[in-house]
């Protein structure tokens, strides 16, 4: 119930207005977000690299209904590669397809994003497209397949647990040997669309992440070549502890090498996990999200874990 106001409240503008205006909410969602200039990123990154753990930057934006709005986020992106790349940061870019057109013009976005795979290819450097609710799935997945038709290997997408569909959007995309980040989702979806308990997502978690190790063993690991700019098949993203080892379990059983998946979680969630995993000698990315447009990427932080509720309203009894 709580999650799912919080959801609505994070797609409703009223809501966006009033409570992006107030200091503490902003403060709050610092626990997430690395800052809000891109100098304070490229600083967040450093200090995970120093850890031996690797980002993916993302460039807060979404749902943008303008064309001039889609090519200056486009623009902010490439200047996003310029910056991983003269900074000599070990890190990717996550990008979502509403930010750079995909609610106005197809054609539009897959522009859009060639221009950033270009860029990001002569950078070397990898992009992630973020998976966003089920009203933009199958364009989303369109795209991609465009773009590896095109030839572009430097690409990869996520894949949501609680949708029905995921199963079958896996194997439509395993003759690609696609770079698939796992997670579970974090929109609200209709019973039509979605496993409604969170014991039936844990479920879809699990055999999905299973299938996809089986996929990266059939291509042969790809992650162990030499080429620097692809991340592994594999990308775990969660915090659950459970799933972590129920993976590692999954791959110790099917002899699959450590480097051959990548454990990723968000920024400034479960830091320990984080440090810990990396420790073990397991590939680490962490999620790093910064900008100014923070408040619907806080507000589903808050859905997830409406605990986090209460870190919020300290924020505000601190002034
Ligand atoms: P789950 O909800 O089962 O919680 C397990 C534990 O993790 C909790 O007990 C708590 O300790 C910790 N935890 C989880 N969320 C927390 C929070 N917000 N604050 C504090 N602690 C928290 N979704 C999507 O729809 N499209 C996408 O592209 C992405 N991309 C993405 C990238 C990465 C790297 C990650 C880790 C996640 C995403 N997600 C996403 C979000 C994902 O769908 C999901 O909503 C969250 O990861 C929460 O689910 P978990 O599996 O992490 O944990």
């Amino acid at each position: 119930m709580l999650r799912r106001l919080l959801i609505y409240l994070s797609k409703a503008k009223w809501a966006q207005q009033l409570i992006s205006r107030w200091g503490f909410a902003r403060r709050a969602a610092l626990r997430f977000v690395a800052g809000e200039q891109l100098s304070d990123a490229v600083r967040a990154v450093n200090e995970l690299n120093k850890e031996g753990i690797q980002a993916s930057l993302d460039f807060l934006g979404e749902n943008n209904k303008t064309e001039a709005e889609t090519r200056e986020a486009t623009s902010r992106l490439v200047e996003v590669l310029d910056a991983i790349h003269q900074n000599q940061l070990k890190a990717n870019l996550s990008v979502k397809l509403s930010q750079i057109g995909l609610l106005l013009d197809q054609e539009l976005c897959e522009q859009n994003l060639l221009r950033i795979l270009d860029r990001a290819s002569e950078n070397g450097i990898f992009v992630r497209i973020d998976m966003e609710d089920s009203s933009l799935t199958e364009k989303t997945i369109t795209l991609f397949e465009h773009a590896l038709q095109k030839g572009y290997s430097n690409v990869g997408i996520v894949l949501q647990a609680y949708l029905y569909r995921t199963h079958d959007d896996l194997e439509r995309l395993a003759s690609f040997n696609a770079r698939i980040r796992l997670v579970k989702g974090a929109y609200k979806e209709p019973a039509e669309l979605a496993y409604p308990s969170m014991a039936e997502v844990n479920a879809s978690f699990d055999k999905l992440a299973e299938r996809l190790l089986q996929l990266s063993k059939a291509a042969g690991f790809p992650s162990e070549s030499a080429d620097q700019i692809t991340p592994p098949m594999v990308a775990i993203g969660t915090h659950a502890a459970r799933h972590i080892e129920s993976v590692i379990g999954m791959m110790r059983k099917m002899q699959v090498p450590p480097n051959a998946v990548e454990f990723q979680l968000l920024y400034g969630i479960r830091r320990d996990l984080q440090q810990s995993l990396s420790k073990q000698g397991y590939p680490v990315r962490v999620y790093t999200p910064f900008g100014t447009h923070w408040y619907p990427y806080f507000m589903r932080r808050l859905a997830e874990r409406p605990a986090n509720l209460k870190f919020f309203l300290s924020n505000y009894l601190k002034g």
